[in-house]
């Protein structure tokens, strides 16, 4: 069995084609190697897969790769991925979530593949307020910001071509991930980074956001339930269950490290910022038998303990990131 991975260069991404080489499965990736892409991540199994550092935008370029590989399963992580930078440019995000998904989805279908998995997101169905509820798979789509507009658009386009071609897509939503390897733009690196330099923690607004966080390795497992056990045109909402308020998970972090809280400072709220995202997550534990395996805190100790141990990798993208974070934050 053979996989293409778009994106497997990024932290979910590169999570799955880890598992996958473990698994004894071929692997091939396509990933442009954007600022958030980084080959370090899968550096240990470089020599057991190909790598095509490549533009998921290049249409010519794709097809040589698919005619070349012939994989037989597509899995499709490649994005733009960080609701605030679609804030600053929401075009890029139209370019590689939409347009490029669209491209892959063209030539997954002339390739004949077995199977399309078409990574999306929780936040295609916008906000919930009402605590009693959580968004179903059959809930519409009300996304709010630049990206995940641009991401519930790649969500439809995948069940468009399984409708109208009968491309054999399979739509993932999974909630917000974390583990070791994210990108330290995304919450809760950044405090990590911020709490270890005993730094000003930027928390927006109030703190009292709600997202549900499900450890890296949990969302893999159960992307490759879906490979194994998914079935066609079908949609699966991945959630842990796990809702925290933002303030708890900086907390919890401070906690951790032994850091003060008054290093938390709140900074002016993300324009248009969703206040929870919950997802039921009954389908893929009755029909796939997936259950999360990693708790909250037990998986925050081990991704604070991975950056600990892994401080140059993370001290090296910080670098990178000081004008972001003065043009977000303020700070
Ligand atoms: N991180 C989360 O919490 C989360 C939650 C739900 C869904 N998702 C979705 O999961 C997928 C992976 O998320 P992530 O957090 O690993 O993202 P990421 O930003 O860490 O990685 C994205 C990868 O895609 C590559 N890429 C970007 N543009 C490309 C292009 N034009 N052509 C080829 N490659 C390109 C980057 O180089 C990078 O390696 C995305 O589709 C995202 O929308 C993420």
């Amino acid at each position: 069995m053979k996989f293409l991975v778009t994106g497997g260069a990024g932290f979910i991404g590169s999570e799955f084609v880890r598992k996958a080489v473990e698994r004894g499965f071929e692997v091939c990736v396509v990933d442009k190697l954007t600022y958030a892409g980084d080959i370090k991540r899968i550096s240990n199994i470089m020599e057991r897969i190909t790598f095509y550092k490549e533009d998921i935008l290049n249409k010519e370029k794709l097809l040589e790769i698919f005619e070349i590989e012939k994989p037989q399963i597509v899995v499709h992580f490649a994005a733009e991925s960080h609701v605030d930078r679609s804030i600053l440019d929401p075009f890029k995000f139209i370019d590689t979530n939409v347009k490029g998904t669209l491209n892959l989805l063209d030539i997954a279908l002339r390739s004949k593949i077995d199977l399309f998995i078409n990574i999306s997101t929780d936040e295609v169905y916008g906000e919930i307020k009402d605590k009693s509820k959580k968004f179903k798979e059959t809930d519409p789509l009300v996304p709010n910001s630049p990206y995940s507009t641009s991401k519930a658009s790649a969500d439809m386009l995948g069940r468009a071509f399984f409708r109208t071609y009968g491309l054999p897509v399979i739509t993932v939503r999974p909630s917000n991930n974390y583990g070791p390897w994210q990108y330290p733009e995304k919450l809760i690196p950044v405090v990590i980074w911020k709490a270890i330099n005993e730094e000003p923690i930027p928390v927006y607004g109030n703190g009292k956001n709600i997202r549900e966080w499900l450890y890296v390795s949990d969302c893999v497992e159960a992307i490759f339930l879906i490979i194994e056990k998914g079935k066609i045109g079908e949609i699966y909402n991945v959630g842990s269950g796990e809702e925290k308020e933002n303030i708890e998970v900086v907390k919890t972090i401070l906690y951790i490290l032994n850091k003060p809280e008054d290093l938390i400072t709140f900074v002016k709220d993300r324009p248009g910022h969703d206040y929870r995202y919950a997802l039921d997550s009954k389908k893929i534990k009755t029909e796939i038998g997936w259950q999360p395996k990693t708790d909250f805190y037990t998986g925050i100790e081990i991704t604070v303990k991975w950056y600990l141990e892994n401080i140059h990798w993370l001290k090296e993208k910080i670098q990178a990131l000081k004008e972001f974070w003065e043009e977000i934050y303020k700070l």
